[in-house]
């Protein structure tokens, strides 16, 4: 392995906390898997909550961009502790990318409280224990990330934050085109917010990825998407990365 691979390995085994534990195994029961990830990831410390499978791809749609000379921008909405978007800007430093910035778009105080006449089971979800105690419905603030990325020595002009709610930052957000742009808001309006507010600057042959794609106990997520795509009229394929991650890429 050159140096560049070996460095961006031992960046996303130090993200995840498995240089020398293991992450969670998504295929245990449900219980036995919630259990290992609020130990794992919540009261670990983990930079992100993403299995390496996802920062495996996010990494190669990327370097895909890069090398396609796909325009714009990298964007995550939702970055919880930041692990993913530092990860985004380690990839292009190793590239020696200095035209293109990485955009971290959150709250920095946790998740909004969903509608529960219209969104009952993700309502029930962020009054239920888990996410409230727990979880502390994943509140991180701004300087706490700003650590991390500072941490990994990743932290400059190129990496801008986007703190307040999807629906109040995105729309006037001075970002021109993107090249990728990964979702992670959790919920169905957070979804919504950043396909309605972003999708039209991702550039084609850009990528747009759905963490929670695939989840359907606690997250309406996935009807966000679908949603999104029908009224557009977006028939690219969507792409499995695990059973939560799904992805497409923008053809037009
Ligand atoms: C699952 S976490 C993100 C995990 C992260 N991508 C990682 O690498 O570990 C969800 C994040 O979305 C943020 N969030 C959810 N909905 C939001 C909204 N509507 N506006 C702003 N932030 C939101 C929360 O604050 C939280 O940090």
């Amino acid at each position: 392995m050159e140096a560049a691979s070996l460095y961006l390995d031992l960046l996303k085994k130090s993200l995840t906390d498995t240089l020398v534990r293991t992450e969670p195994d998504v295929g245990a029961g449900r219980a036995r898997f919630v259990l290992d990830f609020i130990n794992h990831y919540i009261r670990g410390s983990a930079v992100t909550m993403l299995p390496r499978v996802r920062l495996d791809q996010l990494q190669a749609c990327i370097e895909d961009v890069l090398r396609r000379g796909v325009p714009g921008d990298l964007l995550e909405a939702g970055v919880w502790r930041g692990g993913a978007a530092i990860l985004m800007r380690a990839v292009l430093k190793v590239h020696g990318v200095t035209d293109r910035s990485v955009w971290a778009a959150d709250s920095f105080e946790g998740l909004p409280e969903p509608d529960a006449a219209r969104f009952p089971k993700e309502a029930a979800a962020f009054h239920g224990p888990v996410m409230r105690d727990a979880y502390q419905r994943l509140a991180v603030g701004l300087e706490a990330v700003r650590a991390n990325f500072s941490t990994y020595g990743l932290l400059d002009e190129q990496v801008r934050f986007l703190p307040g709610w999807f629906k109040d930052t995105l729309p006037q957000a001075p970002i021109g085109h993107l090249a990728v742009l990964r979702l992670d808001g959790d919920y169905y309006e957070s979804t919504r917010d950043c396909l309605v507010n972003l999708y039209d600057r991702l550039s084609p042959g850009g990528y747009l990825i759905v963490d929670d794609y695939g989840e359907d106990e606690w997250t309406d997520c996935r009807a966000a998407v679908d949603g999104f795509r029908a009224e557009r009229g977006i028939t690219e394929p969507m792409v499995q990365v695990d059973s939560r991650c799904w992805y497409w890429q923008r053809s037009n």
